[in-house]
């Protein structure tokens, strides 16, 4: 797993409490410090009974903490007094999986471990998953507490439905590690530089139906439309995934707007940049779609068959059309999928559309674009910049343009 770079240096402060669960947070420790952040842990007396504090040491390189009562150099806290130690550098107190009395300690501010006195020592955030078996978290004091806690301002990540090691099913199941990422880039971002702005990314190739079975779609799977959704969630922005991209992960934090067609991607574009600071238009929209849909499935009878197209809108054009008549989106950014003369026809889509920034892809390397996790771009810009990217993933490309959107609405 790559670094991220919002989590970079992050503190995160890992409550973790006795739920069988228990074994994920092993999982998440592990990618939260592949990840770049450095992590706390803090077991509380029955988290021990599930997993061994060794377990976490190895994981996270660091010491593991869970005695109230032992603090000092000697048991490897990190101040004389152990919670305001660890409450004062962090950037996040996660509890997970965190069991019904765990939650109704914090709510109602008992402070009998480590875990539960860090936790009214905090001034940073406080993300909580509660994971608890059988109809625990449906009963009416653990909601009772959970509404308390949000309340207060606290995130809670919703429990999943599925089966318990009971053999009972229900809403209790603590998220997978993918998950609880997202929803710790989610609260961690939440201030970037991008808070309070709107952004709109389109994502994944258009289909264009031919027939109810059989449609007009082409290479692009999504991912690099993704990864810009995910770094603008990490940045702080409101976002609004136009997606037509199919079977990847919608980054927590941002609203999904399925489509398929180029035209339905169309109306929910301008739609949705109407109030907008900035889009990023990285679908690969259909030039052409057939002329008629048929509305029964075309049977095979001649040896060739000939299949009419004609011309979809230009989203992109529209859009600025829109932008001149309101000033939104404030800021419209392009890609190119070119497979000749990248920056000269790049250049020329750049002028032809109104856009601030458009980044060029060599659609003919085979180590990077279409459907891998790498990428290699040019980026050009309005006053004639250009900024080669070498082969780097999709991931710190969509920070890239993150960050240089920041830049412009600056
Ligand atoms: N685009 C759009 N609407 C279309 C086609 C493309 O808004 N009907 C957008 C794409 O999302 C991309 C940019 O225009 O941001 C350039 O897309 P690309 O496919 O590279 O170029 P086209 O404009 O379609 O031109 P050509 O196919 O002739 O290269």
């Amino acid at each position: 797993m790559e670094t991220i770079a919002l989590l970079r240096d992050k503190r995160v402060i890992l409550g973790v409490c006795g739920s069988i669960a228990a074994y994920k947070a092993v999982d998440l420790a592990s990618k939260l410090t592949q990840a770049g952040a450095q992590i706390d842990v803090v077991l509380t007396a029955a988290a021990q009974r599930f997993v061994s504090p060794l377990t976490f040491q190895a994981l996270s390189g660091r010491p593991v903490y869970s005695d109230l009562w032992s603090a000092g150099s000697a048991s490897g806290l990190p101040s004389h007094i152990a919670h305001i130690g660890l409450a004062e550098e962090a950037d996040l107190l996660l509890v997970a999986p965190a069991t019904a009395n765990t939650l109704a300690k914090l709510a109602h501010g008992f402070a009998d471990d480590l875990l539960s006195i860090t936790a009214l020592a905090i001034s940073c955030p406080l993300l909580i998953a509660p994971a608890m078996d059988g109809n625990m978290y449906d009963s009416p004091a653990v909601q009772d507490n959970c509404e308390t806690l949000r309340r207060r301002g606290a995130h809670l990540i919703e429990p999943e439905e599925g089966r318990f090691a009971s053999g009972m099913v229900g809403t209790g199941r603590l998220p997978e590690t993918e998950t609880l990422l997202g929803h710790i880039r989610r609260v961690i971002g939440r201030d970037g530089e991008l808070a309070s702005h709107k952004l709109v990314v389109t994502a994944g190739g258009t289909r264009e139906s031919i027939d109810p079975v059989r449609f007009i779609t082409n290479r692009s799977t999504g991912k690099q439309g993704y990864a810009i959704a995910q770094a603008a969630v990490d940045a702080g922005a409101d976002v609004v995934l136009i997606s037509s991209a199919a079977g990847l992960p919608t980054p927590i934090g941002a609203t999904l707007v399925a489509v398929d067609s180029a035209e339905s991607m169309r109306e929910a574009v301008l739609a949705n940049v109407a109030d907008s600071s900035a889009l990023i238009m990285a679908a690969a929209v259909a030039d052409y779609r057939p002329q008629t849909v048929s509305e029964q499935k075309i049977k095979k009878s001649d040896d060739s068959l000939n299949l009419p197209l004609t011309r979809t809108a230009d989203i992109l054009m529209a859009v600025k059309a829109q932008r001149a008549r309101t000033g939104y989106p404030m800021i419209a950014v392009g890609f190119a999928a070119e497979s000749e003369n990248l920056v000269e026809n790049a250049s020329d889509k750049l002028q032809s559309k109104g856009l601030d920034l458009l980044i060029a892809n060599d659609i003919t390397a085979t180590d990077a674009g279409f459907a891998a996790d790498a990428n290699r771009v040019v980026v050009l810009d309005m006053d004639g910049g250009l900024h080669h990217i070498d082969r780097t993933s999709k991931a710190e490309i969509g920070a890239y343009i993150i960050e240089r959107i920041g830049g412009l609405l600056d």
